[in-house]
């Protein structure tokens, strides 16, 4: 069985792209078959993170919700980006595969007139667990609510809520996390992310758990070293002994458990 994570908040430039890669890269490492979906289809970006030349893909998600190919055509192995700070490969008995949305303009433009069937999102989603027999499909979105939002919501397995300390995000947060308590996920990691090194983690996590009622799974310091990295590469690998690398298995043990 498949199952299924999806990684939301309700604002902009959380950092869900970058977490959901650098967890992606943690369950692999672990032996798990993994893929991403970018349903992010207005702006897609998690494949720079793996150094996915554009030009160079066959098939996109676009392709298969234009009933141009199958699903599991859009899906490339980006297993061998996988790399430390000594441009090595890393262990990785797994494998991480990624399909990615177009970035060419016309396709985003097509999109964004004509809509697309979500239902079709839906049956990829399922088919793709069963076609490359997936242990996990790792599902990165467009911030905000809106139906691929509902719809991940809804078939996850686990939802990672991502908010910054920001009083837009708190807001923004209560509606994604009521929407999560209504679709009944049955398990809710809320992480917060960029959180400077000067503030109190532990107050922090528990003013905010109190608040949401929910506990915090993970704290992430906003890193230097992340901002440097500018999304190039999987910042955990190559820093494995950050935080923010600790904050990742941290989460992807609490997703296995
Ligand atoms: N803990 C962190 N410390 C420093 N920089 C970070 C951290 N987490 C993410 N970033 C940076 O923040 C920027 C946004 O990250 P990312 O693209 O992952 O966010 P996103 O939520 O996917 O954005 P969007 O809503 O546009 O899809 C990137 O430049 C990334 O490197
Ligand atoms: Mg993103």
């Amino acid at each position: 069985m498949t199952r299924v994570v999806s990684t939301h908040s309700y604002r902009g430039g959380t950092g869900k792209s970058n977490l959901t890669a650098n967890i992606a890269a943690s369950l692999a490492r672990r032996g798990r078959k993994v893929a991403i979906v970018d349903t992010d289809i207005q702006s897609p970006g998690i494949h720079v993170l793996f150094n996915i030349d554009p030009k160079l893909l066959r098939f996109t998600l676009n392709d298969y919700l234009w009933g141009r190919c199958r699903v599991e055509e859009t899906a490339i192995d980006v297993t061998s980006s996988l790399v430390d700070s000594s441009n090595a490969p890393v262990p990785c008995p797994g494998n991480v595969l990624l399909v990615p949305a177009s970035i060419r303009a016309g396709e985003i433009a097509r999109i964004l007139k004509e809509g697309y069937d979500v239902s079709l999102l839906n049956d990829g989603f399922h088919s793709l667990g069963e076609a490359l027999e997936l242990d996990y499909l790792l599902i990165d979105t467009h911030p905000g609510v809106n139906e691929e939002t509902l719809l991940s919501i809804a078939i996850s397995d686990t939802l990672i809520l991502i908010l910054r300390p920001d009083y837009q995000d708190y807001q923004g947060t209560a509606v994604t996390l009521e929407l999560a308590q209504r679709l009944e996920v049955p398990q809710l990691l809320m992480v917060v992310n960029k959180v400077l090194a000067s503030f109190d983690f532990k107050h922090l996590a528990d003013r905010i758990g109190t608040t949401y009622k929910t506990p915090v799974a993970a704290m992430l310091p906003l890193s230097e070293e992340m901002v440097g990295l500018g999304s190039s590469g999987l910042f955990s690998l190559l820093y494995p002994e950050s935080p923010y690398a600790k904050g990742v298995e941290q989460l992807a043990d609490l997703i296995e458990a």
